[in-house]
């Protein structure tokens, strides 16, 4: 079976000059009032009419994600969105018009034999305890207090689920173990009528929707405390490394290139009494701030109020503080109120030259508007750990070389992860029993 899509337009020259000029396909067939182009295996026709039509959405697919990024830059004149990751669907996809307004996708999707496979399993079949739905697998200490409290359907792949499997393993859950990458809102709650505990394996709990847990009378709790030190420990390293320029010099040396001491080599910036700005002077930013002071720092921080601290450090109101401080580090959640907390105007009222570390939430910097300053040098570098659109990172923030980009790994180390596993599962253990639980947010 083969066939053709036909779609009426009053543009048919204006049209071929877009599908075979712009997108470059190839014309099979003239038909006078109709020409129809190929693109791979699909067919689209189009035809001299009287109004033209644009229902609908033609979809061009391709086979890796690296594609789509190519091609946004070279269709970016046509395109409506960025690239980004859907996991609901498990694309990962662009949108853009065509002249006629016709709405067009250039998608990225997963082979089908890779998505239809199940990755839900029991762990403890046996087990009589209430269901616990696990949406990955956790180090070996927590999954064990889950096993034992539990009967734990969890997640086996490595990956995050799909929506539909999300709906569908939390149907008889009385409790769900969730990441920051699983969007917990009301239609995840419905589909959970027995469900009493969100139990976040994170400190942040943007994902889930708080109103809604709350009108369920469904408790919500994170792992705060436990990752403040490792958090910190990784902003250092973000701090060290974009102003001394570790991962270009480091490729360089290892690329070959160093032949001999010189002046000039990977000149960087001096973080020894640089003066250090935090938004978000709660736990994890104080104990960034605490670490400064080996470094001859002057920190400064904004707040709504002044913090009783065990170190020294001024409050300031948030234009001077974008002013004055060489590095600036970000340690609050993301809300309705921090979102784009640096727009376009903080940003410009960076004291030129400033230095940007992020390993909060994506969303609180505008990051399009971030990346200009940083290919201008305006701003001299930035460390990201979260992204906007997290996990897709735009291609030309790839492509900087004063940015260092990781993956969302501010908690990562082996004993952190262990200690937010067991009090995730503390959470949800306790508010099943009736108890208190040790990190309760609604
Ligand atoms: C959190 O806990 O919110 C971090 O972003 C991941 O550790």
């Amino acid at each position: 079976m083969a066939g053709i899509i036909f779609f009426k337009t009053q543009n048919l020259k204006k049209l071929a000059d877009f599908y075979q000029g712009y997108l470059g396909l190839a014309l099979w067939l003239d038909q006078g009032g109709c020409h129809i182009y190929e693109a791979g295996n699909l067919k689209l026709g189009f035809c001299q009419r009287e109004k033209t039509e644009t229902q609908g959405v033609i979809t061009f697919y391709y086979p890796d994600r690296a594609t789509i990024d190519a091609l946004y830059q070279k269709y970016r004149e046509i395109a409506t969105s960025e690239p980004r990751l859907n996991p609901d669907y498990n694309i990962y996809h662009f949108w853009a018009k065509d002249p006629d307004g016709r709405a067009l996708e250039f998608q990225y999707f997963m082979p089908p034999v890779e998505a239809a496979k199940n990755p839900l399993e029991l762990l403890n079949p046996q087990s009589t305890k209430p269901l616990l739905l696990l949406t990955m697998l956790l180090p070996e200490a927590a999954m064990q207090e889950l096993k034992q409290n539990f009967r734990v359907l969890a997640n086996t792949q490595d990956r995050l689920l799909r929506r539909e499997e999300l709906l569908a393993g939390v149907k008889n859950a009385e409790a769900l173990l969730c990441l920051l990458g699983d969007r917990v809102d009301s239609e995840v709650m419905d589909a959970a009528p027995k469900l009493k505990v969100i139990s976040n394996y994170a400190v942040g709990y943007n994902n889930i929707d708080l109103d809604a847990a709350k009108a369920r009378g469904i408790a919500v709790c994170n792992t705060p405390g436990v990752l403040s030190e490792s958090t910190a420990d990784l902003t250092w390293a973000l701090i060290m490394n974009t102003a001394r320029r570790i991962l270009p010099a480091e490729r360089f040396t290892r690329e070959g290139h160093f032949v001999g001491w010189k002046p000039l080599l990977f000149l960087g910036k001096d973080v020894y009494r640089a003066k250090l700005g935090i938004i978000g002077m709660g736990r994890i930013g104080q104990a960034v701030a605490r670490r400064a002071s080996g470094f001859g720092m002057k920190v400064i921080y904004t707040a709504n109020s002044e913090k009783t601290l065990d170190f020294p450090a001024q409050r300031v109101e948030l234009a001077e503080f974008l002013k004055e401080a060489d590095i600036i580090s970000l340690h609050l959640p993301l809300t309705d109120q921090t979102r784009y907390l640096l727009d376009t105007a903080e940003l410009d009222m960076m004291k030129s030259g400033a230095i940007l570390i992020n390993t909060a939430r994506g969303p609180i910097v505008n990051e399009a508007e971030l990346i200009k300053r940083l290919q201008d040098g305006r701003i001299y570098a930035a460390g990201f750990d979260v992204y906007e659109y997290e996990p897709h990172i735009p291609q030309e923030l790839m492509e900087l070389e004063n940015v260092v980009l990781l993956p969302h790994i501010g908690s990562a180390s082996i004993e952190t992860r262990t200690e937010m596993g067991l009090l995730a599962a503390a959470n949800a253990i306790a508010i099943i029993k009736g108890e208190k639980a040790p990190a309760r947010v609604v």
